[in-house]
């Protein structure tokens, strides 16, 4: 499994595993469409091509390109795992022209047009044979769950797993069910938590999860940490995890950008000397310090 993931870190290549040239999409079916909350679908596609669709492989955090024709295209990350294979998903949220058209007009069975995988992705392998806290914020829950699912799967290469979710209400936490199931089973200590419960029955924590990093017992030392977010949260995550004595070399964050070609052809996602579509989604506190327009706009 492991030599068949991307090298870290590496620009976008101009042959992707999905067609011969970068610009061209590959046909993916549409198996299934699942709520995830609220205006928020879970979608499981599989290439067309039998040898695509059992050899795609990625590296959690990294993303692709979905396209429509006569709609548009847009950056999406993989809430999935590389290591189960033969299908991705895809969690997609309504947000305007593209999302909509998926939303109103996409049904399973429909074709759509996958680019990628694009980006860099976390560096798991550096986790490995140490301890993983995974912080979460919101939708960054998307991106995350496929580095969970990673880790679960490969649980023998890593100490402990511990997650820490917040999301606003009970309603808008995402794979909830499988989450409590992991947690359940001993795969890895998870806690989650809503900003408030709305008078509704949760037996999670309430209040931000920043407060339950005060909690959180592992060793800097051996731990790597990985955060993905809104702006708001990574102001109070990144001081919280550097006052706990995480280096900053040692803490991965996701950033999304306006992003249209994907490939660092276009500009649209530039900031100061980096493209985000090569050098991200993924990078280092320690890297984004040098950038801070990357972590707050
Ligand atoms: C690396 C990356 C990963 C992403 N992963 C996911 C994902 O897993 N699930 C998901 O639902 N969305 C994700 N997004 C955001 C997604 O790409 C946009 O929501 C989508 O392209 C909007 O397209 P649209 O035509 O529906 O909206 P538009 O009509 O283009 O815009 C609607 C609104 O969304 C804003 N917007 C558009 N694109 C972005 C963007 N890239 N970032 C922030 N705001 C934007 C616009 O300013 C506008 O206010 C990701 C973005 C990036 C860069
Ligand atoms: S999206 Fe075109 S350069 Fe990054």
């Amino acid at each position: 499994m492991k030599n068949l993931l991307p090298t870290v870190g590496q620009c976008a290549p101009s042959v992707l595993p999905t067609g011969q040239n970068p610009y061209l999409p590959a046909d993916a079916r549409i198996l299934r469409i699942q709520d995830l909350g609220d205006d928020i679908k879970l979608f499981d596609l599989r290439f067309t091509d039998p040898v695509l669709a059992e050899n795609f492989s990625f590296r959690p955090g990294q993303f692709v390109e979905l396209g429509v024709i006569g709609v548009g295209e847009g950056p999406f990350s993989l809430p999935s795992s590389p290591t189960r294979k033969g299908f991705f998903q895809l969690g997609i949220r309504r947000a305007g022209v593209l999302t909509d058209y998926i939303f109103d007009h996409l049904t399973e069975g429909d074709i759509v047009g996958i680019r990628g995988p694009l980006g860099n992705g976390f560096p798991v392998e550096r986790f490995e044979g140490g301890d993983v806290l995974v912080v979460s914020g919101g939708l960054g829950m998307v991106p995350l769950r496929g580095l969970m699912q990673y880790l679960i799967d490969q649980r023998h290469l890593f100490n402990r797993v511990v997650l820490l979710y917040g999301s606003r209400s009970p309603e808008q936490v995402l794979f909830r069910e499988e989450l409590e199931s992991m947690n359940r089973r001993g795969d890895a200590d998870i806690v989650l938590s809503v900003d408030s419960d709305e008078g509704q029955q949760w037996s999670g924590k309430t209040g931000f999860v920043t407060d339950l990093l005060r909690e959180v017992d592992l060793d800097p030392s051996t731990t790597h940490a990985v955060a993905c977010g809104p702006p708001i949260f990574y102001k109070f995550v990144l001081e919280k995890l550097v006052h706990k004595g995480y280096a900053k070399d040692r803490i991965f964050l996701s950033l999304e950008r306006r992003m249209e070609c994907g490939v660092g052809k276009c500009g649209h996602c530039g900031v100061g000397y980096t493209f985000t579509c090569l050098h991200g989604p993924v990078f280092s506190y320690w890297d984004a310090l040098n950038l801070p327009e990357l972590i707050y706009t």
